[in-house]
């Protein structure tokens, strides 16, 4: 049977732009032999006003079943004021949270056709291509004791950065597992100098490496010094590997590396199944961009460079990623531009659509 994928288009811009991954999907199955078992559902906003709820328990159990779940964006100034329990980020947490999604990956990639953009000189960032892997269900974000609790006569604001040996042990796992299908190459990044957890983040890491990928070259680095370098010479990575925190922090900068919101995707990994397939969510790191929304403004790329890494991690198709990635390239090396990307003087922005097009072409 064909693989399967579960489409969540989400809110604002999230339909727009899934639309035209949905082209592209069509398109593999017609022109590459490669069909896809897709089923659509409501995330986010649009979930809460069928359902009441932003992810009905019917999407999370097809999310726990299918291959890998595709998603826009969701949110908006309409939910702004909702109940917290219900906010439709809350649909998104708790896809995460249920698939045990430990792994976020973040691409900074620069294309070259667009290095002008960069908030860096040219050179610098030219033909960049970095993978930041961030711990995502765990850490500073989730450790107990947390809270605002009194103290004597004032308040004291708590929160823990908790790592166990095995939540450190399986994100080093899929960074090296990743390490291996790109340039052998791990940097690994905490504060060992002044964190007992960045002590054993490192000490774990170390041994998951020598035990079982001694074939991938692992170095280590304090975070923040690793802020610095991702900005000096952020050509010097490949693989970084760190914690929920850090990783927050460092791929937001590595992001702006690469110029706009629009281009970067993102994929979330959990446990591997027992053919060797990762629970996996992909979807692009932007939101739902209510100022553009409806307006057919919005940049396409990112969820499409999400489904590109859907191929290639999820499905095991590295040639028909590249290929994807490839069209995305030339589409750019060709002036092809939607509003976001705008610099030049004279160009004409194309819509969604037809950015769609021309990647299609
Ligand atoms: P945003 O990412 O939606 O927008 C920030 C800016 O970037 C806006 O000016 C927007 O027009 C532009 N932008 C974003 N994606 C673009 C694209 N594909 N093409 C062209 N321009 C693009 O972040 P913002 O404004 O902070 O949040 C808006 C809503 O999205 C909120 O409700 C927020 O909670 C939600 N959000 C959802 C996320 C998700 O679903 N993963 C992530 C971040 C925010
Ligand atoms: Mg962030």
């Amino acid at each position: 049977s064909n693989p399967s994928l579960l489409i969540l288009p989400g809110d604002g811009i999230g339909p727009e732009v899934m639309t035209e991954v949905k082209r592209i999907i069509d398109w593999f199955g017609a022109k590459r032999d490669l069909a896809f078992d897709v089923e659509e559902d409501l995330v986010g906003g649009c979930a809460y006003d069928k359902h009441g709820t932003p992810l009905h328990d019917d999407t999370m159990a097809k999310a726990l079943q299918v291959d890998a779940v595709l998603l826009g964006a969701v949110g908006g100034p309409k939910y702004d004021n909702l109940d917290f329990s219900v906010k439709p980020e809350r649909g998104l947490l708790r896809l995460r949270k249920e698939m045990d999604l430990y792994s976020n990956l973040r691409p900074a990639q620069c294309f070259d056709a667009l290095a002008d953009f960069s908030s860096l000189k040219k050179d610098i960032v030219a033909g960049l291509d970095i993978m930041i892997v961030r711990e995502l269900t765990s850490g500073v974000y989730f450790g107990e004791p947390r809270g605002i609790f009194e103290e004597g006569n004032e308040r004291v604001g708590i929160n823990t950065q908790r790592y166990t040996e095995s939540e450190i042990d399986r994100v080093a796992r899929s960074a090296f597992e990743l390490a291996r299908r790109r340039n052998n190459k791990v940097c690994s990044m905490e504060k060992a100098n002044v964190m007992e957890s960045g002590i054993l983040w490192r000490e774990v890491v170390q041994k998951v490496r020598d035990t079982d990928y001694p074939d991938v070259e692992l170095t280590h680095m304090y975070a923040d010094n690793g802020a610095m370098q991702l900005v000096r010479a952020p050509k010097q990575f490949d693989v970084i590997v760190t914690d929920n925190l850090f990783g927050d922090i460092l791929s937001d900068c590595a992001a702006m590396l690469t110029g706009s919101l629009g281009m970067l995707p993102s994929a979330s990994l959990g446990a591997p199944n027992a053919d060797g397939r990762p629970k996996a969510l992909y979807e692009p790191v932007h939101g739902s961009a209510p100022d553009i929304a409806g307006q057919g403004k919005a940049n396409p790329i990112a969820c499409i460079l999400s489904f590109a890494m859907a191929l290639r991690y999820s499905f095991d198709q590295g040639d028909e990623a590249a290929r994807l990635e490839a069209a995305v390239e030339k589409v750019l090396a060709d002036g092809v531009r939607t509003a976001d990307l705008l610099g030049e003087e004279g160009v004409t922005p194309v819509s969604t659509t037809g950015m769609g097009d021309a990647i299609l072409a």
